[in-house]
């Protein structure tokens, strides 16, 4: 295969989708790689290096992608690059296709297969593939890091001569990949770690690094994965139980790390005004939820602000914050995806016998193949001129049944117990004013 790399386009992008570890290892299977020339820049990585690895360096992105049966990228590519591809090519990237369904049909319509990175499915073999957890993985680490540089104070407890300095409290919510490296981290940092999730699976790992899990514990918990591991959306019941539980304990928390996430979905709501303002002057929220919304009702996406005396973080891009570390991995993921594109020759025959192949293939040969993105992406249709009241009815139905079947069904949950005790309504928030305040340098 010619495979092309280009430098990425979207605001604040560090990574890119090759490394000289790759090509080389791409040339060694039987591929050409063609990188545009300052691709890896971000990353770290000089046109001298790819070069070094056998790369051939193409001044243009126009001139890489001419001729190249796949381009793998980081982030879902412009139109121009649709475009400029030959019809029967792929594009194998992170694509987040649910923000732009046209994205998958222009695709389809000039004859472009598409992988999304993110659909590989999660099973044991695909495990050196899954670029979500590589990318979360360093995501949730970097999360913390940003929150001690914008927290004030220390995470772990400061015994000195001149007297204690108090450990910071830190919650996380949503124990997925992401929030179990960030407690991970918090705890190697001291902090004092408790975490929430909806999911059962969750309250061990918690557990197991050493953090406390507070979570509403009722039946609708019980049953909250879904077969592929993931979260499903809760009912307006539950999450009020969540809330009454989460606005006693985020009052006294130091750092709060939101990572909580549905695929596909806007990210859940989770922290309301009323929580921010009950938090410790100082204190830190950092909403890796920011570009689905956020877990925070005043989290503005890309931006870093304040409100009620708290610091609110909605970094978008984590990964790309530590981008040559997130791009070795990613790299790597693709690398190890290829393999199932190619026949004996190298040349690109996707393996379509292959679950991991088609879970992750969303446009085949001109048509859409993932169901659910199919019913996103159809054009809606103008109703004849003709159609009868009662006809018109049934469309409408069945168009709106259509949506609600993929929606798991509201589970009307029967209160039990919860794992954290709920303060006393009228304890005070720990004020920022009664810790010691550290010494700067
Ligand atoms: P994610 O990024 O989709 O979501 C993050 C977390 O938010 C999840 O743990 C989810 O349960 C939680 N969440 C959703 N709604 C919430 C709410 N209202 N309150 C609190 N938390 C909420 O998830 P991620 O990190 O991609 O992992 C999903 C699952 O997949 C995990 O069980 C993980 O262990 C599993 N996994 C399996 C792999 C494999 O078998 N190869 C590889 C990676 C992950």
């Amino acid at each position: 295969m010619k495979l092309a790399v280009l430098k990425e386009r979207k605001s604040g992008e560090t990574r890119v989708a090759a490394t000289p570890e790759t090509v080389k290892k791409l040339i060694a299977g039987g591929h050409a790689v063609h990188v545009e020339t300052g691709a890896g820049t971000g990353a770290g990585i000089k046109d001298a290096d790819f070069k070094a690895a056998g790369a051939h360096i193409a001044k243009t992105a126009a001139s890489a992608l001419k001729g190249a049966d796949a381009l793998l990228c980081v982030n879902r590519p412009a139109a121009s690059v649709l475009a400029t591809l030959k019809k029967g090519a792929a594009i194998i990237g992170l694509l987040s296709p649910h923000d732009d369904p046209d994205f998958v049909r222009a695709c389809a319509a000039r004859g472009i297969d598409v992988f999304a990175m993110e659909f590989i499915p999660r099973i044991s073999r695909a495990q050196s593939m899954d670029a979500l957890s590589s990318q979360s993985n360093l995501a949730g680490y970097r999360a913390v890091i940003e929150a001690a540089e914008l927290y004030h104070r220390a995470l772990p407890m400061m015994m000195t001569a001149a007297g204690t300095v108090a450990p910071a409290r830190t919650f996380v919510m949503g124990a997925g990949v992401a929030g179990l490296q960030a407690i991970a981290t918090a705890r190697r940092l001291g902090a004092i770690v408790t975490a929430t999730d909806v999911r059962p699976a969750a309250k061990e790992q918690v557990a197991s690094l050493g953090a406390k899990f507070v979570a509403v514990e009722d039946d609708e918990f019980k049953a909250a994965e879904t077969a592929g591991g993931y979260a499903k959306p809760m009912s307006a019941e539950y999450q009020k139980k969540q809330a009454k539980l989460i606005a006693g304990h985020i009052a006294k928390q130091d750092i709060v790390i939101t990572t909580a996430l549905i695929p596909g979905r806007p990210a859940p709501r989770l922290i309301d005004e009323a929580m921010v303002r009950s938090m410790p002057e100082g204190a830190v929220i950092i909403d890796m939820a920011a570009e689905r919304g956020g877990n925070c009702a005043l989290t503005q996406a890309g931006k870093v602000i304040e409100k009620h005396g708290v610091t609110i973080a909605g970094f978008t891009n984590l990964p790309a914050r530590l981008g040559a570390a997130t791009t070795a991995l990613y790299a790597r993921n693709l690398l190890n995806f290829l393999p199932l594109l190619a026949g004996e020759a190298g040349e690109y025959a996707p393996h379509w016998d292959d679950e991991i192949v088609t879970g992750a293939n969303l446009a085949r040969g001109g048509k859409i193949t993932n169901e659910a993105f199919a019913a996103k992406a159809a054009p809606a249709k103008k109703p004849a001129a003709k159609t009868t009241p009662a006809k018109k009815t049934a469309t409408k139905k069945a168009a709106a049944a259509k949506p609600a079947a993929k929606k798991a069904p509201a589970k009307k949950a029967a209160a039990k117990k919860t794992t954290a005790k709920k303060p006393a309504a009228k304890t005070p928030a720990r004020k920022r004013a009664a810790k010691p305040k550290p010494k700067e340098g």
